[in-house]
């Protein structure tokens, strides 16, 4: 419900994380919103009153039955009795008899019948992706289904990576090592808390693609870094922990950044601030320019559907549009902090040109004092301004980088 009403599942559940029901919610949640339109669409054939016209909670309890049917080894008539017990809970007494006949009718044998619950993905990421991604698309579909794999950055300043496979050999913790050399996936997704070295901080939780453009930043040992839209602190950490002789300034607007994935004490990162600020203006800034910034713009989250399966639920078309206005105020207002020949990674989470190439196509239309500079990843491909990183089952998400200079007024 609180999906529905605007929140982000991760946010949402994490509520709950110390509850001895956690991780079934955390499946149920996460399936449910996986399968949405394949559920809502076996649900509304069935259901005599359109989905979308019941009480929230109706709703939510319809979607929640249809996924354990579906999805979980509970006999149906105990998921059933389960799912009118809770509508009980809830008040929605009077929905008992609804719920119970519509369950009763539903049918797990019945293929999708349209394209949206066939690819789970609503029409205009099907559409988007099509015309984006003529030769990738099938991937990109498949891959949204899938749940995400868990990857860990080693923190190479406590452990090193040969050190920390090791410990994880003896905890008998299957994982693969990858492209990066201090990036380990875990074969199957665990609680973080239960890794060897999390109180010691060794390790943050930090999907493949996510971790490559800190090395984007190349600073020389003096140079400021400011990690501008820092929350919650992943990024930061990550370039605390590799240029540990750079001051770092980590701005948001949101009050503080969390730092979840790792209970190590912020004293942690002597070289590392975490400050609140609307970057969109410089009111914020204390004058001084800075030689590098890593601009991780808020996004659609596009290229993160297997991580974050409620984006395609909650996200509509026009966000796109809405969201690179912000990322182009938020570029153009941070290029007036950089210093001249500075360097400004910008960073999404998307797979959308709108938000990637266009914006710094407008952006540099608009910025004479600036040039994009051409560079080779490991995982990924080069489009025009940039590089992209595909979503790709059990490995990344996909990420968008571009790296621009501040041209010196001879250059
Ligand atoms: C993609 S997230 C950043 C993720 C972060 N870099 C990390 O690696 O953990 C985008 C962030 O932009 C922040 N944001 C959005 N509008 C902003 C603004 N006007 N000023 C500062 N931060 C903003 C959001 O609060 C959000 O935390």
């Amino acid at each position: 419900m609180k999906v529905f009403d605007g929140q982000p599942l991760e946010n949402a559940l994490f509520e709950h994380h110390e509850s001895k029901d956690s991780a079934l919610l955390t499946f149920l949640c996460y399936t449910t919103m996986r399968h949405y339109y394949s559920l809502h669409e076996r649900l509304s054939d069935i259901s005599h009153r359109p989905l979308d016209r019941l009480d929230i909670e109706v709703k939510c309890l319809l979607l929640l039955g249809a996924c354990q049917l579906q999805y979980s080894t509970l006999p149906a008539p105990l998921a059933v009795a389960h799912v009118v017990s809770a509508a009980r809970k809830l008040g929605k007494t009077s929905a008992g008899g609804l719920i119970n006949a519509v369950l009763r009718r539903y049918d797990t044998d019945i293929e999708p019948r349209t394209e949206e619950a066939r690819l789970e993905l609503p029409h205009w990421m099907i559409n988007r992706i099509q015309s984006e991604y003529a030769s990738e698309m099938e991937d990109i579909f498949r891959t949204s289904t899938c749940r995400a794999p868990m990857t860990l950055r080693v923190n190479r300043r406590e452990i090193s990576t040969d050190e920390y496979c090791k410990l994880l050999c003896e905890h008998k913790i299957p994982f693969q090592k990858t492209v990066l050399e201090n990036a380990i996936t875990l074969e199957k997704p665990t609680s973080k808390s239960k890794l060897p070295g999390y109180e010691e901080g060794w390790f943050s939780v930090q999907d493949l693609a996510s971790q490559l453009p800190v090395s984007l930043l190349e600073p020389m040992p003096d140079n400021r870094i400011l990690d501008a839209c820092a929350a919650p602190g992943i990024k930061s950490q990550q370039i605390a922990d590799t240029f540990a002789m750079n001051p770092v300034d980590a701005y948001d607007i949101k009050p503080q950044c969390s730092t979840w994935n790792i209970a190590t004490p912020q004293d942690k990162w002597k070289n590392l601030t975490f400050k609140q600020g609307n970057l969109t203006t410089t009111e914020w800034w204390d004058g001084k320019p800075y030689e590098r910034i890593l601009l991780d713009v808020p996004c659609t989250g596009s290229g993160t559907i297997s991580r974050h399966p409620d984006i395609k639920v909650t996200r509509q078309d026009a966000d796109v549009s809405q969201v690179a206005e912000l990322q182009l105020e938020l570029l153009k207002n941070l290029w007036t902090v950089l210093a001249i020949d500075g360097i400004l990674v910008y960073s999404t989470c998307s797979i959308f040109k709108e938000e990637n190439d266009e914006v710094i196509e407008q952006f540099l239309a608009d910025t004479l004092d600036a040039a994009t500079e051409s560079f080779e990843l490991p995982i990924g491909r080069a489009t025009r301004e940039g590089w992209q990183t595909i979503p790709s089952e059990s490995e990344h998400d996909g990420f968008y980088f571009a790296r621009l200079r501040k041209l010196g007024r001879n250059t």
